[in-house]
């Protein structure tokens, strides 16, 4: 009787560590698949603006046709890097030819909500058709809702050419 008793007790103790190995392994298991999956998402919310950088300068072009104070809108093909893979696509700046002959040019995006904004000859100005933003020759706002003045590429000339490099957002909200 009392072997039968002690021996029920050790099988007891055996099945409650058996229990709590396989809740350690379930537990374990669990947190290493939760991580996994924390890190992928993390990966991809924090990676994923860095892996679409421009690789490169993008030739913009002959502006020795361009004329002081009047902006002209120029499209060319820019490089990047999306993930692993480097792939061409179109892409479209006005630029304007300084008095000091310097060049600025700005993304045809309006900094209010993105829609594609055009040169008003007549009132030297950008206007924004969607809600009505206007933006001076030299990118400041004039009139909102647009936060900030437009955006703007970095630029180098070599000779005649322009060469159009990294994406520059301005200050502002
Ligand atoms: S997108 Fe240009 S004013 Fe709203």
């Amino acid at each position: 009787m009392l072997l039968e008793s002690r021996s029920n007790i050790l099988q007891e103790q055996g099945g409650l560590k058996r229990r709590s190995f396989l809740g350690g392994v379930i537990y374990t298991l669990t947190s290493l698949i939760g991580a996994a999956i924390a890190a992928s998402v993390g990966s991809y919310v924090l990676g994923a603006p860095r892996q679409r950088e421009e690789t490169e300068w993008a030739d913009a072009g002959n502006i020795s046709g361009l004329r002081a104070g009047i902006p002209q809108q120029i499209t060319f093909e820019q490089s990047r890097m999306d993930a692993w893979k480097a792939r061409n696509e179109k892409s479209s700046a006005w630029i304007i030819l300084n008095n000091q002959g310097s060049i600025t040019a700005f993304s045809p995006l309006c900094t209010h909500l993105g829609c594609a904004y055009r040169w008003e000859a007549e009132r030297r100005l950008f206007a924004c058709p969607c809600h009505g933003s206007l933006f001076s020759a030299t990118g400041d706002v004039i009139a909102g809702p647009a936060p900030r003045p437009l955006d703007r590429y970095t630029v180098k000339l070599e000779g005649s050419r322009l060469w159009l490099g990294p994406f520059r957002k301005s200050p502002g909200v």
